[in-house]
């Protein structure tokens, strides 16, 4: 396989790939080498009104609402096949750019394809309802898309994250302007390519490329947008939603978490360890659900770290391209701040059972698979997201202590259970404060299912058929008819 990749990128805006308008560009990074691998034109708030309104113009002509929704359906299962048919290319691009093995890369890319034929069979089945007014009235309901959908997509998973919200978007008869993230942003470019060669209408999807404080800004900002998407942090949701309050823009915000799995006595330690491992150390930890905590009784401690902490020992670190286990962070930032809370953990009395360093004899930006031990609750590496590859291991002495813990932080995106019993999977469910709740497997669900956050880790849901209802808006249509006084044809 070749490896190397294009090396300058463009925007698509109504249709055509374009410079920014300034003709500046971004240099993109591959995390693992610290090498620019491309460039990119960089959109600032001129290029976002292009897009804006290209948007508008595509949403005006009514060009998509118009189609048979199952039609609409059938283009979206096109984008899907020309995803698949990119799939190498895709996986080649996510891991230079993205720092993701070969796999991972390839994972984007089916799980991309799988958001359009997903959402896309979905197109011709979300039905309004008829509501019984008695014999003079005939009143329904239509789901109708809000207009022009502003989404901004976090660096972790661009293409997944894009394809989820512009699938929605799409199926839903909404058009979209998305901006990509500045730290990697090539594989939702790969969108694009497969709208255009699907022949989705010129407007109805752009993407550009631009910084937060500028390009993300005068997008939420924009007067001529209708509805948000957001999965980044909790200061930037918060500064989008303040953006949003001004024009009372409906948002879809999913903000990260702190999430937690909670180990019963009676579990089987070994499948919690390896689901353990799967959920905090996938992706360098840089995953928005990562199970960063785990919860364990007193009396297993010393033998759930042990056991995580060979786990963690036996990973390969290096860079995706190369099959490692363990691939670096995005940023040369994303390092420090990740080993600044490794080192402020360690100060305050948690125990490094395995890693809490940064690899600073690797050329890319590595940190090792970490595992603290004796961390109590108040700590900063208890209560706040890491986004990297550092697991906090905490200890409980009565069950409802164990959910106190797992709910006692601002967060609420996910949560895990690991025991034997089915009652006791189903009492903490119950308890657990996040919108989704993993027994046994961290990660399991998939696209079907429903997923975003409790507290502060946002609201709204993506994934699911229930993802759908947060792009429409019900329209209620009552007529007065005269079927029961005096319909009849001729008096
Ligand atoms: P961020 O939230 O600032 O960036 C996410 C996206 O928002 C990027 O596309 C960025 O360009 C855009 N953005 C930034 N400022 C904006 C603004 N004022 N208006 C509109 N868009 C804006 O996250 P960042 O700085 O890259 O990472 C910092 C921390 O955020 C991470 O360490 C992690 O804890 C968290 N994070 C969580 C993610 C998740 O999946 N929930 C994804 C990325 C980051
Ligand atoms: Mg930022």
């Amino acid at each position: 396989m070749a490896d190397n990749i294009k090396k300058y990128w463009q925007n698509y805006i109504n249709g055509d790939w374009v410079d920014g308008i300034d003709k500046d560009r971004i240099s993109i990074e591959n995390p693992a080498t610290g090498k620019e691998v491309a460039e990119i034109a960089r959109a600032k708030g001129n290029d976002v009104d292009l897009a804006v309104t290209a948007a508008r113009a595509c949403f005006e002509s009514r060009e998509l609402y118009n189609m048979r929704p199952t039609n609409r359906g059938l283009l979206m299962f096109e984008i899907a096949r020309h995803l698949t048919e990119m799939a190498d290319d895709i996986a080649l691009t996510e891991c230079l750019d993205n720092g993701k093995t070969i796999a991972g890369g390839k994972n984007e890319a089916m799980a991309a394809a799988r958001y359009f034929t997903y959402y896309g069979g979905l197109a011709d089945k979300l039905e309004g309802r008829m509501i019984p007014l008695g014999a003079d009235y005939l009143d329904y309901t239509i789901p109708s898309p809000f207009g022009v959908s502003a989404q901004i997509v976090p660096w972790n998973f661009p293409l997944q994250i894009a394809a989820r919200s512009v699938a929605c978007a799409l199926a839903t008869a909404n058009t979209v302007v998305l901006k990509s993230p500045e730290l990697s942003p090539l594989s939702t470019y790969f969108i694009a390519e497969a709208c255009h060669r699907a022949g989705v209408p010129a407007g109805a999807v752009n993407i550009l490329c631009g910084f937060g404080h500028d390009c993300g800004a005068d997008l939420v900002a924009h007067p001529d947008i209708d509805h948000i998407v957001f999965t980044g942090s909790v200061a930037t949701g918060q500064s989008i939603l303040r953006a949003a309050a001004e024009r009372v823009i409906p948002c879809i915000m999913e903000l990260g978490g702190k999430s937690a799995g909670i180990l019963f006595e009676d579990a089987d330690v070994d499948q919690a360890i390896t689901s353990t491992a799967s959920g905090i150390f996938s992706h360098a930890g840089q995953v928005c659900s990562a199970q960063s905590r785990l919860i364990v009784p007193t009396k297993m401690q010393d033998e759930v770290v042990e056991k995580m902490a060979a786990k963690a020992n036996s990973l390969s670190i290096g860079p995706g391209i190369e099959g490692h286990d363990l691939t670096p962070v995005i940023s040369g930032q994303q390092a420090e701040k990740i080993e600044g809370m490794c080192l402020a953990a360690a100060q305050a009395g948690a125990e490094a059972a395995a890693g809490g360093r940064r690899r600073d004899d690797m050329a890319g930006h590595f940190i090792e698979p970490t595992v603290f031990a004796n961390v109590s609750p108040d700590m900063t590496i208890a209560r706040e997201e890491v986004f990297g590859p550092v697991l906090a291991v905490l200890t409980y002495d009565d069950v409802d202590e164990a959910i106190a813990l797992a709910n006692g932080t601002d967060y609420g995106l996910c949560a895990g259970v690991y025991t034997k019993d089915l009652n006791t999977a189903h009492w903490a469910a119950d308890r657990l404060s996040a919108g989704q709740v993993f027994v046994n497997e961290w990660f399991a669900g998939g696209i079907e299912t429903p997923f975003g956050g409790t507290k502060r880790s946002g609201y709204g849901r993506e994934k699911g058929q229930e993802a759908l209802q947060n792009y429409v808006q019900t329209k209620n249509v009552g007529i007065r008819v005269t079927a029961g006084g005096g319909g009849r044809p001729g008096g």
